[in-house]
């Protein structure tokens, strides 16, 4: 570990556009209970459902720099779009909400009940002042074309519109997640323990920033990203977005100056990455049993919850790594909580069901 890397780091960070919008640092804490069920290594969990900003989650963290670029745009309005349960959307309805920038939110149906019921996430951006329209179709094309067919027409009324999330900005949410990886190092250090496997439930952003930040400092630590959806060139497509925000922090010059005037040296390749969508079940949105009974453990044994599309997902595979022997016993793991929590509310049946 060099804390001459992190400090160089650290720097590069705060000299990056912010508009504080989370409660950061997170804690990382022990399970000792749900560690003991299991009778596997201690696992310490690193709440990023306690970042704030509208019952939290890995989103918040990213907004505070996705949005200062917004803000140094000038942009009165926002536009994005996800799923009609997206955690991402209801963070954003709040940081808008904080920021006082008018958003628009297209958002896609993944099940029957999504083009109806309003609850959990879609509830709570609604309150936040979102203006939701909910598109006939689940078809990701036809939402980025609506997406910018809206900012078009904001655009010509005369609004300074913000899309964040596009190519040439979303190394800014990947470099949330740098900056996560440093705090966790750091706690790590603190709390003397020396983990080598980092589970987190990660299908792009996320896991670019944890694997860039780790090796911007010289960590040993593994991340096991869980895919929430079946992945399609997702290594590659990290990689890149790790690239392009190393190249923001100015780590690729730091890291191979000599190299890069040899040959283009990338800072990660796919190599770096390694992403697992075996527990995603039948598909993105759709609980599993083993998803469900992670959560039910966790919130027994420990009294945190988790959500049924990505966290406990991510939660099954830890387990399963576990009880297959995977994991040694005596060195610690981290589970990073991506948060999630309020979609519980979109899902009651899977999760009525689930306690029979
Ligand atoms: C709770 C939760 N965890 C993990 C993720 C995955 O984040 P990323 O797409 O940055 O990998 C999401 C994405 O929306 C999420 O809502």
């Amino acid at each position: 570990m060099n804390s001459g890397l992190e400090n160089k780091l650290e720097m590069a960070l705060a000299d990056l556009p912010r508009v504080p919008l989370g409660w950061l640092n997170t804690p990382l804490e022990p399970l000792p209970r749900f560690s003991a069920t299991l009778g596997g290594p201690p696992i310490w969990i690193k709440r990023d459902d306690l970042t704030g900003l509208a019952f939290g989650g890995n989103k918040t963290r990213m907004l505070e720099y996705s949005l200062a670029e917004g803000v140094k745009r000038g942009a009165d309005t926002v536009i994005s779009g996800a799923a009609v349960q997206s955690n991402y959307c209801r963070q954003l309805a709040a940081a808008c909400a904080k920021l006082g920038l008018e958003l628009h939110l297209l958002l896609r149906t993944e099940r029957e009940i999504d083009k109806t019921a309003i609850t959990g996430n879609n509830l709570i951006q609604r309150l936040l002042g979102a203006r939701v329209t909910v598109l006939p179709d689940n078809d990701r094309d036809k939402q980025q074309a609506a997406i910018a067919a809206k900012a078009e027409e904001l655009r010509a009324a005369g609004r300074n519109v913000y899309v964040p999330r596009q190519a040439d900005t979303v190394d800014l949410d990947v470099i949330a997640y740098v900056q996560t990886a440093l705090e966790v190092v750091r706690q790590c250090r603190e709390q003397e323990i020396v983990p080598r496997q980092m589970y987190v439930c990660a299908a792009d952003t996320t896991q670019a920033g944890l694997v860039l930040g780790l090796k911007a400092v010289g960590s040993p630590l593994q991340v096991r990203g869980i895919n929430p959806s079946f992945k399609d060139g997702n290594e590659e497509h990290m990689a890149q977005m790790a690239n392009q925000a190393a190249e923001r922090l100015n780590l690729v010059e730091c890291a191979s100056a000599r190299k890069r005037r040899e040959e283009d040296v990338a800072f990660l390749t796919a190599a770096d990455f390694h992403n697992d969508d075996s527990f995603v079940g039948e598909r993105y949105c759709v609980p599993t049993p083993e998803g469900l009974s992670a959560l039910r453990l966790l919130a027994q044994q420990e009294g945190i919850l988790t959500d049924p599309v990505y966290t406990s997902k991510a939660l099954a595979a830890l387990m399963a790594h576990i009880r297959s022997g995977a994991l040694p016993a005596h060195e610690p793991v981290i589970f990073v909580h991506t948060g999630g929590a309020p979609a519980l509310f979109g899902y009651t049946d899977d999760i009525v069901a689930s306690l029979q």
